[in-house]
């Protein structure tokens, strides 16, 4: 499939060719100003986007395309509940459920009652009033979820490390791979351990497949003193299906088809932040993204910090053909950010259908990334000397969450070090010289230099906040979930549905049925039909594996 990537503004194209024959250092000089005048703050976060192969005149006019799109109607018809999911004829009020003005009452009175019976479930895990069945306290939350309900718990319970309650040991659930729920029972005591079954619609295979493994390993290994209801509670929309499962209706937590999946953190599928890292702690990371949800509804465009990395990633995206962008957070406890981001952003904007028919340019980028410093020792090869344009997000906390300063100071300066490499690169002449100075010969340095040559001018952004704190965090994920929604505005594509999954499922489960002997092989085509057979002839054989 070959897609056309620029977007058609003549004005903007003429530009990237100016820019494209400037280098980004030469910007500076150009300019005493410019690192004031592209960088912006807003709820404890600094952007700094003056390492972009940007002018005043870009941005003026990316800036203007967002106005053109109706962008101030649209963030009105998200905050106040329209059916901006016209797919699916819903809303998408993430917002609401961290408190932002516009917020419809109705959704309002739903949300502090979920919040309340969070609070006070949390409240009597942490004390030690709640019990499991034999009489013993809770040492182990084990959520069991996917995609929406997985990652977004798991990052914010991840990068909360130094807030978390020390008598509780958050694990997380995935994949419908047993390894993964076997892995984490291992260290876990039944008689002390509570399931989070987490899913919004109560009728996904991974979770559903790993929550009945789960009870019926509490069942094995309690007997006739295993009491499904005080050791399972679930998030749900679907309370009938969690309550058939053996859950008491008492520890549903609710869920609303008006939250989509990969935002519904904020919700009770927060449970295991809440439980991992305490209420209060949650309630600052919604007060974080409550500020940010603020800064984006009101401030003017020009410094409004999602609408900006919003439009850096269409420039980069339609303008200078990047097909991906990487986000590297320099926080060990942000580790999980880009994984987070993924769903985030490519189940949001990886769409080729506009509101009136098949879009005529590329969308959401691949979005990758790992926390530094490890990526520089395995990826940044190819950022650095790679023939792909992929931008940057650099994320740093300034101030660490430990006593450790002399490991922050090296993390920081590296961070610093990637973003000023990244611009300056390295010269032929350099390059040479460099070869020349450890005693090759003239005709081997002059031969060898353009390995070492690093074209430099490879844009990125860089994001601080003084440190990774609940709140700083909350700010940090909403100002993501913004821009992914600012940049849905611009490529005119619906953020809130994922019709792309369903396929994958539904044969999923007519593949089983076949592998089962329940279903017709016929309906497969010859490859499909035989990895099957390969995968039936080892069923029978009980032997593992020997190498030798
Ligand atoms: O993968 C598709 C998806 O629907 C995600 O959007 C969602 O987060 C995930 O599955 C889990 O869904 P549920 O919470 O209903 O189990």
């Amino acid at each position: 499939m070959s897609m056309p990537t620029f977007m058609h503004n003549d004005d903007l194209l003429a530009l990237q060719e100016v820019l494209a024959s400037q280098s980004l250092l030469s910007l500076f000089v150009e300019d005493a100003q410019r690192v004031d005048r592209f960088s912006c703050e807003a709820s404890g976060l600094y952007l700094d986007y003056s390492k972009n192969r940007v002018n005043e005149r870009v941005m003026g006019l990316l800036l203007a395309t967002v106005r053109e799109k109706g962008l101030p109607e649209k963030i009105q018809a998200l905050f106040s509940g329209e059916l901006v999911n016209y797919t699916e004829k819903r809303p998408a009020l993430h917002t609401a459920l961290r408190g932002a003005i516009q917020t419809p009452v109705d959704k309002q009175t739903l949300i502090m009652a979920a919040q309340a019976q969070m609070a006070a479930f949390v409240d009597s895990v942490h004390s030690g009033r709640w019990l499991g069945a034999t009489g013993k306290t809770i040492t182990d939350v084990i959520n069991i979820g996917i995609g929406g309900s997985d990652l977004g718990p798991l990052m914010v319970t991840q990068a909360l490390r130094a807030y978390r309650h020390k008598g509780i040991r958050c694990q997380f659930v995935s994949n419908v791979d047993a390894a993964d729920l076997l892995a984490k029972l291992e260290v876990a005591n039944p008689e002390s351990t509570l399931f989070v079954v987490a899913s919004k619609t109560f009728t996904t295979l991974e979770t559903l497949t790993n929550a009945t493994t789960a009870r019926s390993w509490l069942i094995d290994a309690m007997g006739d003193n295993a009491d499904i209801s005080k050791h399972f509670v679930a998030t749900t929309s679907n309370v009938a299906n969690a309550v058939a499962f053996g859950i008491c209706e008492d520890n549903v937590f609710p869920m609303w088809d008006w939250v989509g999946g990969r935002y519904s953190l904020w919700s009770s599928i927060g449970l295991p932040i809440a439980l991992g890292v305490g209420m209060d702690h949650f309630k600052a990371l919604l007060a974080g993204a409550r500020d940010m949800d603020t800064h984006f509804a009101s401030q003017p465009f020009e410094s409004n910090m999602p609408v900006i990395l919003a439009v850096l990633g269409v420039w980069y995206a339609n303008y200078w053909e990047a097909e991906s962008h990487a986000v590297i957070p320099y926080a060990h406890d942000l580790r999980t950010f880009p994984k987070y981001l993924q769903q985030l952003d490519m189940e949001s904007n990886g769409k080729s259908a506009g509101r009136d028919g098949p879009v005529k340019y590329s969308t959401g980028p691949i979005i990758w990334g790992e926390a530094g410093t490890n990526g520089q020792h395995s990826f940044h090869q190819l950022l650095h000397q790679g023939t792909r344009l992929v931008p940057v997000d650099f994320i740093a906390p300034m101030k660490a969450n430990h006593e450790h300063g002399a490991h922050q100071i090296h993390l920081f300066a590296n961070c610093l070090s990637q973003s000023y490499a990244l611009m300056v690169g390295k010269t032929r002449e350099q390059a040479k010289q460099e070869f020349l100075d450890i005693g090759y010969s003239e005709e081997e340095s002059e031969r060898l230099a353009d390995h070492k040559v690093m074209e430099g001018n490879r844009p990125t952004n860089t994001i601080l906040m003084n440190q990774l704190t609940p709140k700083n965090l909350g700010a940090l994920i909403a100002l993501y979930e913004h821009k992914v929604f600012v940049q849905s505005v611009l490529w005119d594509i619906n953020p809130f549905d994922q019709w792309g999954v369903e396929l994958g499922k539904k044969i999923s489960t007519l593949i089983s049925a076949v592998m089962t002997d329940l279903g017709d092989a016929g309906d497969f085509d010859a490859s499909t039909q035989n990895l099957i057979r390969r995968f039936q002839a080892v069923q029978g054989d009980n032997d593992h594996e020997s190498d030798s």
